[in-house]
């Protein structure tokens, strides 16, 4: 009998049969309290996406575990440290996600700037017969500040550099020599840039980074993307400058409190709004469940994680309970 899996969140029917036809797979959210709070030993791997809570507690709940495999490249919302503490290995799905999520944090940028949502709309309201839509901005040779130059950061740089426009950004972390102008601050990049675009992951440690400060040196032409997590960005700032014309719009595919959107973000020309899709596409999805299985299979034979979570990657995976 093979060690069963806990699934913890959503996660893809292609995943899901998979991981059930090769291991078999408990749904925590089917049969929480037998596996939970019974015999949570039997859990030596829970897979889960990078949006659901797993925290400590959970963790401690279930004293055999020893992989937490992530479908999804962000894990802000799982505790590193405590899984550190606890000997867990972690893995998530980075790479195979980048293309697609730079593809559409161009097709936002685009789809603001240009209006094309709102544009639609006012065809499907009949007014073309009688009226001119109001000209949109243009993107050649506009400034793109690109907050947190990581793999996504990259891509959407060479996309953006396709669309002639030239690329500043601000991350930290980046080691120099960079090909894309360096800005010391946000507050810095934000005032250099045209628009802004949020690549950062979510966590403590990126928690309202975009603020009003932030907002206010974007300034009324300025448009912010975000294809991160809501959390980097603060609503409630974001829009009050959209209210007050302290920006001239925003590409949102993320939110604070997902699935909820603030209300006040809808029906608004300048504002694009989509629902976390930014990875959602067949290709990506296929390949991250295979990343999934991959990792969870590296797992069970002892071998290091394929795509282990950088904090997490000195704990190889040799103690793992194999299959029976
Ligand atoms: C990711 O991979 O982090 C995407 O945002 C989907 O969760």
């Amino acid at each position: 009998m093979k060690t069963p899996l806990l699934q913890y969140g959503d996660l893809p029917d292609m995943l899901v049969q998979q991981l059930e036809a090769e291991w078999g797979l408990i749904n925590a959210r089917t049969t929480p309290h037998d596996i939970l709070a019974g015999d949570g030993s039997l859990i030596t791997c829970l897979v889960t996406n990078g949006e659901t809570c797993i925290d400590a507690p959970l963790m401690d709940r279930l004293p055999g575990l020893n992989h937490i495999a992530v479908f999804g490249v962000g894990y802000d919302q799982l505790d590193i440290a405590a899984a550190c503490a606890r000997n867990i290995a972690v893995s998530h799905t980075p790479g195979v996600l980048t293309d697609d999520v730079a593809d559409m944090a161009l097709g936002l940028m685009l789809a603001c700037g240009r209006h094309i949502v709102g544009a639609q709309k006012f065809i499907e309201a009949g007014r073309w017969a009688t009226a001119r839509y109001p000209l949109t901005r243009g993107f050649s040779g506009a400034r793109l500040g690109i907050i947190g130059m990581g793999r996504i950061g990259e891509a959407i740089a060479e996309r953006a550099s396709a669309l002639k426009m030239t690329i500043g950004f601000f991350d930290p972390g980046a080691r120099p020599p960079h090909r894309w102008q360096p800005h010391d601050t946000l507050t810095a990049l934000a005032s250099a840039s045209d628009i802004l675009m949020v690549c950062v992951p979510g966590g403590e440690s990126t928690h309202k980074l975009v603020d009003k400060h932030v907002l206010t040196a974007l300034g009324p032409d300025g448009l912010l993307i975000n294809i991160s997590r809501g959390s980097v960005v603060d609503e409630t700032a974001l829009i009050y400058a959209l209210d007050n014309q302290l920006i001239a719009g925003a590409g949102l595919d993320v939110f604070a409190d997902e699935p909820q959107v603030p209300p006040a973000l809808y029906g608004r020309n300048n504002v694009v709004i989509t629902p976390h899709m930014a990875s959602a596409t067949w290709q990506t999805r296929r390949a991250m469940s295979q990343l999934v299985v991959a990792n969870i299979r590296a797992g069970h034979a002892g071998e290091p994680l394929v795509t282990p979570v950088a904090q997490s990657s000195r704990y190889l995976v040799q103690k793992m309970l194999r299959p029976g």
